[in-house]
């Protein structure tokens, strides 16, 4: 019978007796996947681990600091890199959905490339690849693996990729990655996150994106997702997250016109995001949110609920 703990105890290690005394790098994402992996890695071989954790200046609000905080605190030997300035220099002017995720995917892998060749001698590569990856080829899970996994097959590999790969969850679907991580103690903070995609909020800015458009999606998103906490709402949904739309629309300020953007909100349930439907959230609970971005976030003057569901719409609006 499988259970967490015996899984833990085995792979350990098996982890222990295949990598010795080498060096392994591993790319955090902040989210569940990359962050079991790297617990159990830690386990076997402490700090032998050499983690990176690249922000790309799409992530959520205060995510990155947050995030590497909570890593060093679970004991993990990682390195946090704020590449935003370099993402956004690349993605300046492109407003082509898939233009946007190669310039993204590119520019992770350089900046973690460099850093790995900062690791004088590592040997091996660890990912959070799970068994459902291994089978789709578009991963709902996000991060650096889904991007690294999508170049895999690309010539003129960066020389990280020449590493040996260690996968410690491959066989594992998310539910019993989520059991694993809560057998090694970690925190329902991180084992209970929603799924986050690897291009960020630069697939929910559609259109081109700018420091200012991250800034107010960053305010937008942070009111609904906080505002999911503390109704109580947030574990009912599968994963939410706003859209910045590129459209301005009319509104009224006393006695002024204004001309401003507006923003989508959305909420799925789903099992693996390939079908996934809107969920309805209580209308007391969007009206306050809709009311507190508009009051709190300057520069946004409309909020609509997506009701749309998956086929046909996806979840991202990009
Ligand atoms: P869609 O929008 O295709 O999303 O219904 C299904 C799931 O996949 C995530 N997603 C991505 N994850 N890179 C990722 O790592 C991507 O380019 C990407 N596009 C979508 C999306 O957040 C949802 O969980």
């Amino acid at each position: 019978d499988w259970t967490p703990d015996a899984f833990v105890e085995t792979t350990v290690e098996e982890l222990k007796k295949e990598i010795g005394d080498e060096k392994v790098i591993l790319g955090l994402s902040g989210g569940v996947d990359s962050s079991v992996a790297a617990m159990l890695l830690n386990k076997a071989i402490g700090d032998h681990l050499y983690c990176i954790f690249v922000n790309n200046g799409l992530l959520r609000k205060n995510e990155f600091e947050s995030v590497l905080d909570q890593y060093k605190h679970m004991g993990l030997n990682v390195k946090g890199v704020d590449a935003s300035a370099r993402f956004l220099d690349a993605l300046k002017g492109e407003s082509d959905p898939e233009g946007k995720r190669k310039i993204i995917g590119r520019v992770f892998i350089e900046v973690f490339d460099d850093e790995s060749h900062k690791v004088e001698n590592a040997k091996w590569l660890a990912q959070g690849t799970i068994y459902p990856d291994r089978i789709e080829s578009v991963s709902a899970s996000g991060g650096p693996s889904a991007v690294i996994k999508s170049h895999h097959n690309v010539g003129g590999l960066p020389d990280y990729m020449k590493l040996k790969v260690v996968e410690p969850l491959k066989m594992l679907f998310k539910d019993e990655v989520r059991r694993v991580g809560a057998s090694m103690g970690m925190s329902e903070d991180i084992l209970g996150r929603h799924p986050f995609p690897g291009p960020g909020l630069g697939i929910r800015i559609l259109g081109d994106i700018t420091a200012e458009k991250v800034a107010i999606l960053q305010e937008v998103d942070a009111i609904f997702v906080d505002g999911l906490k503390k109704w109580g709402l947030y574990d009912k949904v599968w994963q939410a997250g706003a859209m910045l739309l590129p459209v301005d629309s009319v509104g009224v300020m006393g006695d002024e016109r204004t001309y401003e953007k507006c923003v989508a909100l959305r909420a799925v349930e789903s099992t693996d995001g390939m079908t996934a439907d809107w969920v309805n959230l209580p209308y007391e609970f969007l009206q306050k949110v809709s009311n507190d971005i508009i009051n709190k976030v300057k520069g946004v003057n409309r909020v609509v609920y997506d009701i749309s569901s998956k086929p046909p719409a996806t979840i991202e609006w990009e």
